[in-house]
């Protein structure tokens, strides 16, 4: 874990998030995150993620507890006082990229923030070519949205967010539903960003990526609490832990008529595969094999 060092950039007590008065997606949840932290929330469909990804980014309040970001009380940004700052300083990542582009081209999606923030037309080429040049997408700058494969639209959509030049980078399941080749390609540029010291906050349940985009993990349980905040190895060597937050399962066995078990990747079927349709095996059995993390 980083040392923290400076004024944290996120500070959340005791926060809770209810839908529409009813429908409780965050129920008290402590978070501090420091400059330059590589965080992961790590949970189950319908932990919260997204919705904890939504308050980082100052577009919904707290409906109770205590937040403040970048030393501004979020219920303020949210109403618009120092919004634009904070908006400049922190760039959510949708996990829908047709969300996020609505251009007719990439470079008019890339171009947008930068335009909305009234920058003279050198320093908006620059901020495309720097924000394309990091997602190795210049080549498509002039590709409509429509025209791009699943991992482009990402990596376009993540341009678009990077062309404000955020301090903070939050993801919203980045990997999801990208073929294996395009999702390490995707998690490496994620790493990079990291290592260029930005603060970089990913929601996900893919557990295999944690320790390449991760110095911290938080993980968020299907009562949508903080179940564990700690170390990529310390989390992900806690077997119990992952099964306790639905993230692997544990499969029972009966081979003539001896029965184990192991646990499975909660999205891996029983031959052993994971459900990405990859032909690779999910999570191993021995928990402690993740400490060292996939090949980098
Ligand atoms: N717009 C919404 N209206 C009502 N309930 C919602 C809405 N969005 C999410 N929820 C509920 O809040 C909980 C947390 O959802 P979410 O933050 O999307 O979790 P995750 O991203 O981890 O899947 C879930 O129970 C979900 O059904
Ligand atoms: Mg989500």
């Amino acid at each position: 874990m980083t040392d923290p060092v400076g004024e944290p950039i996120f500070e959340l007590a005791g926060v809770r998030y209810v839908y529409n008065d009813r429908q409780v997606a965050l129920d008290g949840i402590d978070l501090v995150v420091h400059p330059g932290e590589q965080v992961v929330l790590l949970g189950a469909n319908g932990s919260g993620k997204s919705t904890l990804l939504k308050l980082l980014d100052g577009i919904i309040a707290p409906s109770s507890g205590r937040m403040r970001a970048l030393g501004l009380e979020i219920a303020s940004v949210v109403d618009g006082i120092g919004a634009f700052r904070f908006h400049r300083q922190v760039g959510l990542v949708f996990q829908d990229p047709d969300i996020q582009l609505f251009s007719a081209t990439v470079l008019d999606d890339v171009a947008f923030g930068p335009l909305q923030l009234g920058l003279p037309a050198a320093d908006v080429e620059a901020r495309c070519d720097e924000a394309l040049g990091m997602m190795e997408i210049r080549h498509l700058a002039n590709r409509a949205p429509f025209e791009l494969s699943g991992g482009e639209k990402k990596r376009a959509a993540i341009a678009s967010v990077l062309s404000l030049r955020p301090d903070v980078i939050l993801l919203d399941e980045p990997t999801a539903a990208l073929d294996p080749r395009t999702k390490w390609v995707l998690v490496n540029l994620i790493r990079r960003l990291g290592e260029a010291g930005r603060t970089v906050i990913t929601a996900t349940h893919e557990l295999d990526i944690v320790p390449v985009i991760a110095d911290r993990v938080v993980v968020l349980g299907e009562d949508r609490r903080v179940h564990a905040d700690g170390t990529p190895a310390a989390v992900l060597g806690n077997r119990d832990l992952l099964i306790a937050a639905n993230l692997i399962h544990e499969h029972l066995h009966e081979h003539g008529g001896v029965r184990h078990s192991h646990p499975h990747a909660t999205d891996e079927s029983h031959d052993g595969l994971d459900g990405d349709d990859d032909g690779i095996p999910g999570i191993t059995p021995d928990a402690t094999a993740w400490t060292a993390g996939p090949p980098r």
